[in-house]
Parts: C-alpha cells; sequence; structure tokens
C-alpha cells in the first residue's frame, strides 16, 4: 500500500545551494508520501531551510518560528498535527539554541543530514531530534533523484550542487562552519544528474558550489579534474543548450576554466566573481588570500578568454579597521573592473568566526554610508551596461509568462531578465532578441522574424 498522502512546505532562505537543498529534501520525502505544496496553511510537515550568513538572515528564523507556533495552533484546533524542522545553515550553527529557544520545533537538522530526512521525520513524530553530524558517507549517493516530471515542473534553469563546503575561512565567514570541508562529487553522478535533467526537459544548468571553481572531483579512474574538465563533460550532453557556475574564488580560476570560457558555446559568459575589497590591508584582514592587483589581472586574463564576459562580485563594507582610504580602494576597484552587476553587504560579525573578535568596528552611520555610495556607483555600472545592449542581438532563454499579456519573459546569456513578445508556445526556446531598450533591472526586445 502506498504510503497516506501527506503536504510539505518549505521555506527557503539563503543562498541557491539551499534552492537546490530544498528540492533535494522534497525528493527525499517524495516516495513517503509527501506532496509539496505552496500553502504553508495546508502543510502536515513545514520545513525553514535558513542561511546563517548575516545577522539580519539569521535572525529571520525565529520571527518565523513565531508564525509558525500560530499556525500550530490554528491546525490543532481543526483536529491537524503540524511538524516543524529547521533545517540549513542556522541549524547546523546553532541547533541547541533552536531547540532551547524555540519549543515549538521538533526536528533540527544540518546540511549534511538531508538523506536522513525520512528517518529523522519518522522519529521526530516520538521526540524532538537534532542532528547537526558531519557524517562519513556521501550524502548525494543517498539522495533519491527527482521523477522527470517533477524536475520539468520545477522550470526550463536547474541547479545542480558539485561542491560543497569551503576550506578558504575568509575571517569574516561562517560558511566553512555550517558547511564543513570542502567536498567535491564524483564527474559520473554530476553527468547523470546532468542527464536527467536534460531528459525533463530543462535547458540551462548552473553548477553550485561555495566554492564551484574550487571543484576537483573523481573520474571513473579515481584521477581529479577540475571544474574546466567538467563543464568541458556537460557541454557534450544533447539538450543542455546553456552552462553556468557559481560561486568563485578568485584563487581558482585556472587555465582550464579559462580555456572553457573559450571554447564552449554552451557556457555562458558571466563570471560572479567576488573580490570583498579593493584595499589590500582589508583583504588581508579578511584572510582573502589574494590582493586587489592578483584580482584585477585574473579580469584583465579572463577577459582575453572571452572579451565580452560579463563580471559580477560580492563587496563587503565596513570590515573592522577599514579606513575611509580603504573604502576609496574598493570604489577604484569597482570603476576599474566596470561590473554588470554586483551585490554589497554591510559586514555582519558573526559568532565563531576571527572577524568577530576583531575590536576596531567601523561606526553603523559610517558602513551605511559607504554602503550607499557603493550600491548607487554599481547600481549605475548596471544600468550602463544594460544600455549598452540596446541595438545588439541576444539570444534569450523564454522562460515563462511576461508582466504584460502576449510578452514572455527570459533571459540573456548575462542573465539579465529580458522581456520580449512572443506567444506563450515559445516557452522553452532560446531565440535571438533584437534589444530595444533598457532599465536599470531589465531589457525588451523583439524577436527576430526568420
Ligand atoms: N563563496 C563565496 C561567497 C559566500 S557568501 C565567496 O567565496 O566569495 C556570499 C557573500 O556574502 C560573500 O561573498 C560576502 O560578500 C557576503 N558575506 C559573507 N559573510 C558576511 C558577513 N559576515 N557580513 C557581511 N557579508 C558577508
Ligand atoms: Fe566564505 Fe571565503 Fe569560503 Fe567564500 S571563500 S565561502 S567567503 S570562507
Ligand atoms: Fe547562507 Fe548557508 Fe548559503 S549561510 S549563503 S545558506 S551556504
Amino acid at each position: 500500500m502506498p504510503p497516506a498522502q501527506k503536504k510539505l512546505f518549505i521555506k527557503t532562505f539563503g543562498c541557491q545551494m539551499n534552492v537546490y537543498d530544498s528540492n533535494r529534501m522534497a525528493d527525499a520525502l517524495a516516495p513517503h508520501g509527501y506532496l509539496q505544496t505552496s500553502n504553508m496553511e495546508e502543510a502536515d510537515l513545514v520545513v525553514l531551510n535558513t542561511c546563517h550568513i548575516r545577522e539580519k538572515a539569521s535572525e529571520k528564523v525565529f520571527s518565523e518560528l513565531g508564525r509558525l507556533k500560530k499556525l500550530r495552533e490554528q491546525r490543532s484546533v481543526k483536529g491537524r498535527n503540524t511538524m516543524i524542522g529547521v533545517a540549513g545553515c542556522v541549524a547546523q550553527a546553532e541547533g541547541d539554541e533552536i531547540i532551547a529557544r524555540a519549543p515549538v520545533v521538533d526536528l533540527v537538522f544540518g546540511p549534511q543530514s538531508y538523506h536522513r530526512l525520512p528517518e529523522l521525520v519518522t522519529r521526530a513524530k516520538m521526540e524532538r531530534v537534532i542532528d547537526t553530524d558531519f557524517p562519513e558517507e556521501d550524502k548525494f549517493e543517498h539522495l533519491p533523484a527527482p521523477a522527470r516530471k517533477i524536475s520539468a515542473s520545477r522550470g526550463l534553469s536547474a541547479f545542480l550542487t558539485v561542491q560543497e563546503g569551503c576550506d578558504k575561512f575568509c575571517s569574516f565567514c561562517v560558511v566553512p562552519y555550517t558547511r564543513g570541508y570542502e567536498t567535491s562529487r564524483p564527474m559520473a553522478a554530476i553527468i547523470s544528474e546532468a542527464r536527467d535533467l536534460a531528459g525533463a526537459g530543462i535547458r540551462e544548468i548552473t553548477l553550485l558550489g561555495q566554492n564551484v571553481n574550487a571543484y576537483h572531483g573523481p573520474d571513473a579512474d579515481g584521477n581529479e579534474n577540475g571544474l574546466g574538465a567538467l563543464l568541458f563533460e556537460l557541454a557534450g550532453i544533447k539538450g543542455i543548450e546553456r552552462l553556468r557556475y557559481t560561486t568563485s574564488h578568485p584563487n581558482d580560476m585556472n587555465d582550464e576554466l579559462l580555456a572553457a570560457h573559450r571554447d564552449l558555446p554552451q557556457l555562458m559568459p558571466y563570471l560572479h566573481l567576488p573580490v570583498q575589497s579593493g584595499s589590500d590591508r582589508i583583504l588581508q584582514a579578511m584572510n582573502r588570500r589574494h590582493g586587489s592587483k592578483s584580482y584585477l589581472q585574473i579580469i584583465e586574463k579572463i577577459r582575453k578568454y572571452r572579451p565580452d564576459i560579463a563580471i559580477s562580485g560580492d563587496f563587503i563594507v565596513g570590515f573592522p579597521g577599514e579606513s575611509d582610504e580603504d573604502f576609496s580602494d574598493t570604489m577604484t576597484l569597482v570603476k576599474e573592473v566596470g561590473y554588470a552587476s554586483a551585490y554589497s553587504f554591510k559586514y555582519s560579525p558573526r559568532p565563531g568566526t576571527p572577524g568577530a573578535l576583531l575590536e576596531n568596528r567601523v561606526e553603523p552611520e559610517v558602513a551605511d554610508e559607504r554602503l550607499q555610495q557603493l550600491q548607487e556607483l554599481i547600481k549605475r555600472q548596471q544600468g550602463e551596461f544594460n544600455d549598452r545592449c540596446c541595438g545588439k542581438t541576444l539570444s534569450v532563454l523564454l522562460e515563462k509568462p511576461g508582466r504584460q499579456d502576449g510578452q514572455l519573459a527570459g533571459r540573456s546569456p548575462y542573465l539579465q531578465a529580458v522581456h520580449v513578445d512572443a506567444p506563450s508556445s515559445m516557452i522553452g526556446s532560446i531565440v535571438p532578441v533584437r534589444i530595444k531598450s533598457a532599465g536599470p533591472n531589465s531589457l525588451y526586445g523583439e524577436l527576430i522574424a526568420d
């Protein structure tokens, strides 16, 4: 007899890896009768997949749990049980605190336990469960693949985790503690997952890793391969027309990866390469193990291999000890690179990281002011990048209905949102589009008639 049907609601915070993980959790529970719903009120099991990267992200969990407490009470009046689980990076970092502070939580489990989820849910019916061990076994080997129909329902573009964890220990960052040391999945497992995605009609795959370009997975002979080699293999899969990867570290941009950018038409000309600061003093305090000059040299080299590549980045302002001059070095670096897009954050001291022990903190108002200046510059650069696309023909993957009737929305190779006048029958195609106008966050274009 098939298991009785139950409803699962997952709320995902944080990075793309959490998005991928949420899907894999749903896949793990599907054979046990859990059907995913987008309506939290009807869920028998609610999972919060959390992010610990900045204090604000982390605090969201507790406010969300307050809401869930009410939901549980409302459902209980109707005679329905609701199990509440907390997964992800806050679970990993603060599992004991969650159990202590939030009696509403039945189950806490870290990112390395997702393959054990069905068993943990069964146990949580009897007692409160916490599982934040880093197990020996490879969780990916034990996580079931989604049914083709489910993959297809998730859209034309899919994430695929190839590498997890980080050994770099930047002094501000919790990732090495929440995701553990760096591990790479075997090539064969990744290729097989990518083939399944292609079989389900997925056209674009974004390879994920906290340090994706540090990928060093074994091939069938047990030899280690880098991300470049993996991309060459994946480009051979029929149906996968676009490949991307994120997030990269400047020190791991090797020649084979650059060759992939030069030689593979499937590899999109967009690179997210965080630098965090333009000041060498601050970079050193951040334990980034690269300087601003070496970052700029890498960008220059990448542009030689792939001249039209769009560069994106991450920045932190207000790291302890950051002076006006250090910040001005960051602004100079941004001007030198010319970003197509970039993310910037105010430094948030995180418990357990070396940065949190530093005393020469930057005044919050100063950090706010710097953040605003940097964001204005980045916004201007993004606008200029979009403007430069006007009049050009870009290939666009048409993904979904657009804002207006008769319009579809898709993505350019540079990850820009593009609105195109096109019939819904064209969803799923990759077509040349002549860009007619540009806004700060999206482009508008017309199909080029055959
Ligand atoms: N693995 C990636 C990024 C991981 S976290 C890398 O190596 O760059 C994503 C971004 O969050 C980081 O690039 C950084 O800009 C930001 N971030 C991480 N920790 C932070 C902190 N304590 N305060 C503010 N921003 C932070
Ligand atoms: Fe965090 Fe640095 Fe590792 Fe990126 S490289 S995940 S910023 S420790
Ligand atoms: Fe957040 Fe964990 Fe990703 S801390 S950014 S969800 S790796």
